[in-house]
């Protein structure tokens, strides 16, 4: 993202369904449910259910596309390095430093979060700002339930996450392509609405190491970058925290980076995206205001230009 000259758009291939769908059985439902769904994860998953304006079929991408590039800057700019660099990442024992705005601030064990937080299987649509796109069938949790356990004061209008501080392993973070480490952030409302989730899992599985385990944000409605990995801190703020890729190029990357193919990133059109997996000969998806997710998600931004906030 970071690179002037360097074009956003892959070569990708069509997604391998049938190799896919062979694989596991619960994917083979999530090709014809809804974006958004949540199917628990030892639960029967219902086919052919519509739900909403935004129920268009979802063909999920084939898992080696989502875990063999990766952005992951911690590691490399290069998707494919990323994808191998992270293997040296131990992320067990992980910890989460819960700070500022909050009653209930301590560190937190990863086991104890997940004992009082489920987890469930979401299928969302991921739309990252470089014009690409996949399907993911994540498993998570809803960010909300969790924050609220932490109980917020009235002054917490805003929560930043950190993503953990290693250079040793974490090579990229030796030099300064960004200000390390890695921070994003939510509007309290973004925060508690029900589509965000903390990632532990994917296809079934853990987290690998390079799509941000052990734990990472997933906001179906926003650029990718807003997906922050590895997370070790979560802060809750009276004022908007400064994050990573805003900060580094402000009229690039907004706070809010809600998907919108109406407003263009200075350097492409963000009107389509290739989807991970899809030929260089298949057409370009058209980009959906919201990423598909406005039926849930636009009433949080009503009163807002998106053209100004972006
Ligand atoms: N989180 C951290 N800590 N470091 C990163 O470089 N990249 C972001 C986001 N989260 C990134 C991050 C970007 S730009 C995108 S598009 C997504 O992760 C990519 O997620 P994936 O690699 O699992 O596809």
């Amino acid at each position: 993202m970071l690179i002037k000259t360097k074009s956003n758009i892959l070569n990708s291939e069509v997604t391998d369904r049938a190799v896919f769908e062979s694989r596991r059985e619960f994917i083979k439902a999530a090709t014809i449910l809804s974006a958004g769904v949540m199917l628990p994860i030892s639960g029967h998953a219902e086919t052919g259910k519509n739900i909403g304006p935004y129920s268009a079929k979802l063909h999920v991408t084939d898992r080696e596309d989502v875990t063999s590039y990766t952005n992951y800057y911690e590691f490399s700019s290069n998707k494919k390095d990323s994808t191998i660099l992270a293997r040296a990442l131990k992320t067990k024992p992980w910890s989460v430093e819960v700070a500022g705005e909050v009653e209930k601030s301590g560190v937190y064990n990863l086991e104890d979060i997940l004992k009082d937080n489920p987890v469930q299987e979401r299928i969302y649509r991921f739309r990252c700002v470089e014009a690409w796109s996949m399907v993911v069938p994540w498993l998570g949790f809803p960010l909300g339930e969790m924050l609220q356990r932490f109980k917020p004061t009235s002054k917490a209008k805003f929560v930043e996450f950190t993503t953990l501080y290693n250079p040793e392993i974490m090579i990229g973070q030796r030099s300064n392509g960004l200000d390390w480490p890695y921070v994003e952030g939510l509007r309290m409302d973004e925060a508690m609405h029900p589509l965000t989730i903390m990632a532990t899992g994917m296809y079934g599985d853990e987290l690998p190491n390079q799509n941000g385990a052990p734990l990472r944000l997933i906001v179906p409605w926003k650029y990718g970058f807003k997906s922050i990995k590895a997370i070790v801190k979560i802060r809750f703020m009276e004022n908007m925290p400064g994050t990573a890729w805003h900060k580094s190029a402000p009229d690039e990357y907004g706070f809010y980076a809600n998907v919108n193919p109406e407003v263009a990133h200075p350097r492409w059109s963000q009107s389509h995206e290739r989807v991970l997996g899809s030929s260089i000969f298949t057409p370009k998806r058209n980009t959906e205001k919201f990423n598909g997710y406005g039926e849930e998600v636009a009433a949080l931004y009503s009163d807002m230009d998106l053209k100004k906030y972006f």
